[in-house]
């Protein structure tokens, strides 16, 4: 009996303690000045009291791996320059220059956080800088926690067979990566085909199942995965690029020159994988096609795992491995 009670223990750990999710919103407009964190009056979530909306500040009070997005809208002519902030470090941009017309531009990354760390949305300080906010186009920020890291899981392992039971490391698999440096398409002769994008920053890669220079993520634990990815477009550049699953093109994110000068693109998707599976980013490699980055990591790849396959489906998808 012993065994079911660790368990139920645990799985109340898992449904009650172990919650954090928040979502927030913004009504009104806000412009540069020496208070450069964005501060939110609609809570539509707060599970677990984790968000401060007066302050803007998330505080992490449950270590683990979290999941934050964001959508900001430029005002018109002014700049737009909004950082998501781990502490003190800057994460991830949405950055527009004046020209550019009224946008709306969301982000998305994974965090790996300890007790206290803090997450933070930064509005660029100096008053050429604004977000527009109002009735339909409000500022949201989100977040929520994905993978804690427990220490509870450890008597799982000792437990019998049960179907919730399978090891951690059989039941979490995620990974968030960045790439600091633009792509630039050059004539093909020579190149090798269907390059996958590579990365060279990891915030998360949790049972490494994503080969950060190679580009590529291979399943590892069958199952359903959500995977979103962000892209900068060069001036004078076309973007194409695309969301691949092993040889098939899934998902693409086209933009021609005509469409602004440095848009910044968002797409996600929901994937069912199976062992062996590989899902990576493929951009355009002929002249002319191009992709941003800098330091701010615009471009960015995020996947995790949402539901393992019970054991049931795994029995019948075991004929279909290669
Ligand atoms: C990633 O891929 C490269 C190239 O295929 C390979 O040499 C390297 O060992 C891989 N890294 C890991 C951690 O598997």
């Amino acid at each position: 009996l012993l065994p079911y009670v660790v368990w139920g223990f645990a799985r109340l750990m898992d449904d009650v303690e172990l919650r954090s999710a928040f979502s927030v919103a913004r009504t009104s407009s806000m412009e540069g000045g020496p208070k450069m964190t964005v501060t939110f009056d609609t809570v539509y979530i707060n599970i677990g009291g984790d968000f401060e909306p007066k302050s803007g500040v998330f505080r992490c009070r449950i270590p683990g791996a979290y999941y934050f997005s964001f959508t900001v809208g430029k005002f018109p002519h002014k700049d737009l320059s909004v950082m998501l902030m781990k502490n003190r470090n800057e994460v991830q941009a949405i950055v527009y220059e004046e020209n550019a017309g009224e946008e709306r531009k969301s982000q998305s990354v994974m965090l790996q956080l300890e007790f206290g760390d803090t997450v933070w949305l930064r509005l660029h300080g100096d008053p050429r800088y604004a977000l527009y906010s109002n009735t339909g186009h409000y500022t949201t920020f989100n977040g929520y926690l994905i993978y804690p890291d427990t220490y509870g899981y450890q008597t799982h392992r000792q437990s019998p067979a049960h179907t919730s039971q399978q090891p951690l490391q059989d039941r979490r698999s995620a990974f968030s990566v960045g790439r600091t440096q633009s792509i630039v398409g050059v004539d093909q002769m020579g190149m090798p085909q269907h390059q996958p994008v590579g990365f060279d920053t990891s915030f998360v890669n949790i049972g490494e199942d994503f080969n950060v220079t190679e580009g590529v993520f291979s399943c590892r634990i069958p199952g359903v995965y959500y995977f979103s990815f962000n892209v900068g477009k060069l001036p004078q550049k076309t973007l194409s690029v695309k969301l691949m699953k092993n040889h098939l093109e899934v998902q693409a994110m086209i933009y021609d020159d005509s469409q602004g000068e440095k848009a910044l693109q968002s797409q996600s998707l929901m994937l069912a994988l199976k062992p062996g599976d590989t899902v990576w980013l493929y951009s355009h490699q002929k002249d002319g096609f191009g992709a941003y980055s800098n330091h701010a990591k615009y471009i960015t790849f995020t996947g995790f795992l949402v539901y393992p396959n019970l054991p049931s489906d795994d029995a019948g998808q075991a004929d279909k491995k290669p």
